[in-house]
């Protein structure tokens, strides 16, 4: 069998487990920081919501990479991790005083206002301290994006950021509150995105905004954060196991118009890790159904969410056969009917013990983890543990 994973070291390793790749990993983290360096003020956070793994952090943080915050825990989660405070975004709808002290505290670089009563929120706390501090607002583009409703973040009826009919009296307010520096703007169309059209629209609607701010009130802000949301190749790991950042970077490069000096940020999260993932499961039982059968496995959706969420497609190999395909259904030990992996798939004959590979899971797979049905949360195991 021929298989990029080193299977006999699996067979002492209880299951379910996330394995990581750490050399693609690493291959991943100086791919993206090569393409996004060809461009001057473009810099890249790692959005720690995809994966806050302690291990895998301590290499992206090796990487020099900022990260991009949704929560106070995540501050914390950067933060520990040792990544500068300097290059740490925090965005968020509903960011708790308890959250911003601690942020304050810690010296990050930039909020990403959501809303008034938030800016108002950050002031009374900046000022409280008698900091003065950075923030970007979240602009709601208005934009689609050819993906799943539920990672879609840019439609006006989504709740995200501030609307454009808003954004004037959005600025003069936050110019008016003294502990605040407005420093930048910052959007978020979506996530798992192949489409560069996509990222083009965005472009253009942020180009429009630009010139309007910069005609009628002469403002030009600092920094243009454009989120993240490229997308991975689920249908083939082994073929695109990373991402093509040079087409991401430079259908930005030639595609936004700053002013000179104006920044540019990116908050990479799923195409940074999702292919360097995979959780391992094996089968606990094959049960014949009425008109099915079905691969039942140690892993279940309280692992990987993914596929009852979002209908997420994740390749399913079985690491232990090689032999001629069965058509199954592959499913958890979760009293959920949602609790499938993937329904009529072709897979080689599998037997009780035989150990799978759930593919390009390392986005959005160990974070979204849940311990339902008393079920303990999964391992981790990296390459590098088992050389
Ligand atoms: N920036 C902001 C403001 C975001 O909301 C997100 C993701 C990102 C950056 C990173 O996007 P990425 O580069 O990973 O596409 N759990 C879902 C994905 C939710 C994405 C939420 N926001 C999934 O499993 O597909």
């Amino acid at each position: 069998m021929t298989t990029i994973f080193p299977v006999e070291k699996f067979s002492g390793i209880e299951t379910p487990f996330y394995y990581y790749d750490v050399e693609l990993l690493r291959r991943t983290l100086d791919k993206a920081l090569e393409e996004a360096g060809k461009y001057d003020g473009f810099h890249v956070h790692y959005a720690i919501k995809a994966n806050f793994n302690p291990q895998l952090l301590e290499i992206i943080k090796s990487s020099g990479m900022g990260a991009d915050c949704v929560s106070g825990g995540e501050v914390r989660a950067a933060i520990n991790a040792g990544i500068d405070p300097g290059k740490v975004v925090f965005a968020g709808v509903g960011k708790t005083d308890k959250e911003i002290a601690y942020s304050l505290d810690a010296g990050i670089f930039c909020f990403n206002v959501e809303s008034v009563p938030e800016a108002e929120a950050i002031e009374r706390l900046a000022a409280e301290r008698n900091v003065k501090v950075q923030v970007a607002i979240r602009v709601n583009p208005n934009v689609g994006a050819h993906t799943h409703s539920n990672i879609t973040t840019g439609l006006a009826e989504n709740k995200f950021g501030v609307n454009y009919e808003q954004l004037d009296e959005v600025i003069d307010i936050i110019e008016g509150l003294e502990h605040l520096e407005l420093i930048g703007l910052h959007f978020h169309i979506g996530s798992q995105i192949l489409v560069m059209d996509d990222f083009i629209a965005l472009c253009g609607r942020i180009n429009e905004l630009q010139e309007l701010l910069h005609e009628t009130r002469n403002l030009v802000l600092p920094h243009i954060n454009v989120g993240g949301g490229l997308g991975i190749r689920y249908d083939a790991p082994d073929k695109y196991p990373i991402p093509d950042f040079e087409l991401y970077f430079s259908t930005y490069a030639n595609n936004l118009k700053l002013f000179p000096g104006q920044q540019v940020h990116f908050e990479l999260g799923r195409s940074i890790v999702a292919q360097c993932g995979s959780l391992i499961t094996r089968a606990t039982y094959i049960k014949h159904g009425t008109c099915k059968k079905f691969i039942i496995v140690d892993a279940g959706m309280n692992d990987l969410i993914r596929p009852a969420m979002y209908d997420a497609y994740h390749r399913i190999e079985n690491l232990t056969s090689d032999k001629a395909d069965g058509l199954y259904d592959v499913v958890g030990p979760i009293c959920e009917s949602s609790d499938v992996f993937c329904k009529e798939r072709r897979i080689p004959e599998t037997e009780r013990g035989d150990i799978l590979a759930i593919r390009s899971a390392g986005a959005y797979g160990e974070a979204m983890a849940f311990g339902y049905n008393c079920r303990e949360l999964p391992k981790a195991v990296l390459s590098t543990e088992l050389e």
